[in-house]
């Protein structure tokens, strides 16, 4: 559980606000999983794996955080903890992953294992426009189909990208996704009315991200131990997936 430190060893500007960064570790990590990354004098914040090696962190710029692991440089040190968290598991021959903004970095690794593993897979990814759409090109490069979608349609279809798999979406075997909550309710509602098994990964505020403060407390679940990969299912009757969250002081509080 103490952390490691590794160099940044590379940085890519994926869109304005979102980076990736490489750093000169690897981990044995399955896609889903996620690490705590500390920035000593900043704070330490739970990030996804978009690969394990090397290990390489795909991070979007929202607050004080992420903003100060982009003015980090290739040379620099980051510290880590994990990885931690329930991963995807990947279940049938075609199969369907729906990103919004950094959640294409999970799935991302899942794409390489589905890919790997000889699966037919899909990939729809949603954004506010063109230019926010995060690693579109390393899916293609990978051979996945991608489909597209825009809010201001200057790219694919426009409007939501759970708009976009309406017709693909029942000929898939499972369905992976990882976005903002609300994007995960819309996917889990389709694939109940469709009768298609999805797996959603649910973010809650993170202090631990190992089961002991009880912070990201999602229903009875902790989503860093029981999650954040879950299944639909387990989510069919919870009160708080899409209505309540957790701020940070641990107060539930409306999404
Ligand atoms: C399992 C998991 C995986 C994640 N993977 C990624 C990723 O791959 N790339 C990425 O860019 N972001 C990821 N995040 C979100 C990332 O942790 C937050 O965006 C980041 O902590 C924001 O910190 P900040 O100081 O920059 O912004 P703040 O202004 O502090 O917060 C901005 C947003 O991030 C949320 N947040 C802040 N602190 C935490 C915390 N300790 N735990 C969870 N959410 C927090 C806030 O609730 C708010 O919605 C992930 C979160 C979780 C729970
Ligand atoms: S973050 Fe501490 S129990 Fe989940």
């Amino acid at each position: 559980m103490l952390p490691v430190t590794s160099h940044i060893v590379r940085v890519t500007q994926e869109t304005r606000t979102v980076k990736t960064f490489v750093l000169d570790a690897a981990v044995q990590a399955e896609p889903g999983q996620f690490l705590m990354v500390w920035l000593p004098g900043v704070g330490e914040k739970p990030i996804s794996i978009m690969e394990p090696n090397p290990l390489s962190l795909t991070v979007a710029r929202v607050g004080p955080f992420s903003a100060a692991l982009h003015t980090r440089k290739p040379g620099d040190l980051v510290a880590w903890r994990g990885p931690f968290g329930r991963p995807f598991a990947l279940r049938g021959r075609k199969i369907l992953l729906v990103a919004g903004g950094y959640g294409s970095a999970p799935l991302y690794f899942l794409a390489v294992r589905a890919c790997q593993a000889g699966l037919q897979t899909l990939v729809a990814i949603g954004a506010r426009s063109a230019d926010e759409l995060v690693l579109v090109e390393r899916f293609r490069e990978l051979g996945c189909a991608t489909i597209i979608a825009t809010d201001r349609g200057d790219l694919g279809h426009k409007g939501f990208v759970t708009e976009a798999i309406l017709d693909i979406l029942p000929e898939c075997d499972c369905v992976y996704a990882c976005g903002p909550e609300p994007m995960l309710v819309a996917i889990a509602q389709l694939c109940w009315q469709a009768g298609v098994p999805a797996q959603v990964s649910v973010e809650r505020y993170m202090k631990c991200g190992f089961g002991l403060c009880g912070q990201c407390a999602l229903d009875d679940k902790l989503v860093c131990q029981d999650g954040p990969v879950f299944d639909i299912e387990e989510l069919r009757h919870s009160e708080d997936f899409g209505r309540y969250t957790r701020n940070a002081t641990g107060r539930r509080v409306p999404l």
